[in-house]
């Protein structure tokens, strides 16, 4: 068996502040290398950090302190801080990695509370990925959708239909929807735009999640927020967008894992939909027994599949320094790559176009 990759602490803080400082977080960039240089110093951060040196990368022990220290800010404990973060109405400023370490010093235990707590977001920029891939199944079976969501987390993405999609040329959804995407697709190679004509209708929405989130609530929504980097205030004004349409669309997610659970939605044909299984940025955390029972479902659901009961895998998942939306459609089992996208799912670069690329894997 493979050992988790682990690293020391100071590397894994280096690691995680060029991620940050890559993926547009200079707030966070400016933090973690206060937090490293305190950790050196035997600091506060040292104390509340040390004995957890040594947990695997994948745990993501920086994200999960920067997440609980958010949090605490996002509930007003935190004020001198809040000052500096954009998420509370702040603006980065001198004094920032200061005022974070006194933070940490004055409510330690109320962030070592939370530090076991698992990094867990539920990115809505991803919706923009998927949507094209729904609106082709929909095109292609002439049939209402049945989408089954798997990782769903607190089931944003699920409610998909209900937010607004316009490439300029097509366009899809809820035009009143507070959740918006304008232009957010690119093509690749001289190709078209993704085509967003309908009609799309959802007949039927479901997903699961180890570990569901409920926006229904206060605690949920926070949770949600504080694991967002505070001055991305994009994909937070998403996120809230995405609160007030939960608010008012329910979509079940069951607390599951996903290979059972989708083996009981998938265990009889269902006429007269098109069944859609579908999931975002998921597949790393599986393990293998839950994909291989996933994937034996999903053949079977296959063999039965006809067209007024056809089945779609609608995945997007890692492929590189982007993600990869595929496709793969029974009767036939063909797939297609029919896009790229950034991680957080906007920009989606459309028409990455590779057909019948043999076994389906995510
Ligand atoms: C990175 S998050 C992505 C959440 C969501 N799909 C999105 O794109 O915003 C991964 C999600 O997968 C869930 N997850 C991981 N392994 C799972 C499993 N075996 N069964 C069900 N959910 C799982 C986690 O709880 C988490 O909510």
């Amino acid at each position: 068996m493979t050992r988790p990759r682990s690293l020391p602490l100071a590397d894994t803080l280096d690691h995680q502040r060029r991620a940050c400082a890559r993926a547009g977080s200079s707030l966070y960039a400016e933090l973690l290398a206060g937090i490293a240089a305190d950790v050196e110093a035997g600091g506060v951060c040292a104390k509340v950090l040390g004995p957890r040196a040594g947990e695997p990368l994948a745990s993501a022990l920086a994200l999960r302190f920067l997440g609980a220290v958010h949090r605490l800010v996002l509930e007003g404990r935190a004020p001198a801080l809040a000052a500096h973060y954009p998420s509370a109405g702040g603006r980065p400023g001198p004094g920032l990695v200061a005022d974070f370490l006194a933070t940490v010093a004055e409510l330690r235990p109320a962030i070592e509370d939370r530090l076991d707590e698992g990094v867990q977001t539920n990115e809505v920029g991803r919706s923009a990925v998927l949507a094209p891939g729904y609106a082709l199944v929909a095109r292609r079976s002439g049939l209402p959708l049945r989408v089954l969501e798997l990782g769903a987390s607190a089931g944003l993405n699920l409610r998909w239909d209900r937010y607004w999609y316009d490439t300029g040329e097509t366009c899809l959804g809820d035009p009143d929807s507070p959740v918006r995407f304008e232009g957010a697709w690119q093509p690749v190679g001289g190709g078209p735009l993704p085509d967003l004509g309908g009609p799309v209708e959802v007949a039927e929405r479901a997903g699961c999640d180890r570990n569901p989130i409920d926006v229904g609530t206060e605690d949920g929504r926070l949770r949600l927020r504080s694991f967002l980097w505070p001055d991305q205030v994009d994909r937070l004004a998403r996120l809230e967008a995405a609160f007030a349409v939960a608010a008012r669309v329910p979509a079940p997610v069951d607390a599951a894992d996903l290979g059972a659970w989708a083996e009981a939605r998938l265990a009889e044909p269902v006429e007269g939909v098109a069944t859609v299984v579908a999931h975002t940025i998921v597949w790393q955390y599986v393990d293998g027994p839950s994909r291989d029972r996933l994937r034996a479902a999903l053949r079977r659901a296959g063999e039965r599949a006809t067209p007024d009961a056809p089945v779609a895998w609608l995945r997007f998942e890692p492929a590189g320094a982007v993600g990869d939306l595929r496709l793969t459609w029974w009767p036939g089992g063909t797939e297609q790559v029919l896009a790229t996208a950034e991680y957080h799912g906007v920009p989606v670069y459309w028409g990455h176009a590779r057909s019948a690329v043999g076994t389906a894997s995510p």
